[in-house]
């Protein structure tokens, strides 16, 4: 059961390399154009607060225990709801995120190897709500394609962070983990085929049915 909020949360994920940044800019404007009447917030994780920006530099660069890793996610994603998502979604707003916990399954879980039982329970801890419901977004659009491609766009851009480093073995891991959370709530998930040109995956978005 997903919870309800009279806004509309979309995230955005994928392994690092798939092209997700370069059409979340454009995908926030076009929804604007679409929902004048809703504000549009955009954030990230891990991010998207002033304490959940200081835990990304850690995060990103510091090298940690697994667990302290995931738990550090979570404290992030905790804050991030209570600060930005859940009052912009109750007062009606789009929030579109550059990932969420989709990411903690695919990073930490399949590609670093801590248990789903484990994350399951942070998921419910953190996005449990009162009324059993669990906070989720309304659709995760996940860029999918092999770790091999992603590897070699990632090759061409600025210095790698910690996770950036890992090497193919790691994202396919992490891929796979992304693939098994879209099987298991299809609803949610829209997969996009991002060995694609970046126009076609534009045209593709543009396409997209938003049920909001
Ligand atoms: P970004 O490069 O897309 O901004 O994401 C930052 C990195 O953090 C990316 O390599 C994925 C990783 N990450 C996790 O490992 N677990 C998480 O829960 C999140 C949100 C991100």
């Amino acid at each position: 059961m997903t919870a309800n909020f009279p806004g509309y949360f979309i995230s955005f994920e994928g392994i690092d390399g798939a092209g997700k940044s370069t059409h979340i800019d454009a995908f926030c404007k076009l929804m604007q154009e679409c929902y004048p009447n809703h504000e549009v917030v955009v954030t990230r994780e891990p991010g998207g607060t002033p304490l959940g920006e200081q835990l990304r530099g850690l995060l990103l660069d510091a090298p940690m225990n697994l667990e302290t890793e995931a738990l550090l996610m979570f404290a992030a994603r905790r804050e991030h709801l209570a600060q930005v998502i859940e009052p912009a979604l109750a007062a009606g707003k789009i929030v579109i995120s550059d990932r969420f916990t989709d990411a903690s399954f695919a990073y930490q879980g399949g590609g670093r190897g801590l248990s789903i039982a484990k994350l399951n329970d942070l998921e419910r801890w953190v996005q449990g709500r009162e009324d059993g419901a669990l906070l989720q977004p309304n659709l995760t659009i996940l860029f999918d394609l092999p770790g091999e491609v992603a590897e070699a766009r990632r090759s061409k851009v600025r210095a790698p962070d910690k996770f950036e480093k890992m090497d193919l073995n790691f994202f396919e891991k992490v891929r796979q983990e992304y693939l098994r959370r879209a099987k298991e709530d299809p609803q949610r998930f829209h997969l996009v085929d991002a060995t694609q040109t970046p126009e076609a995956i534009w045209n593709g978005l543009q396409a997209l049915k938003i049920n909001f």
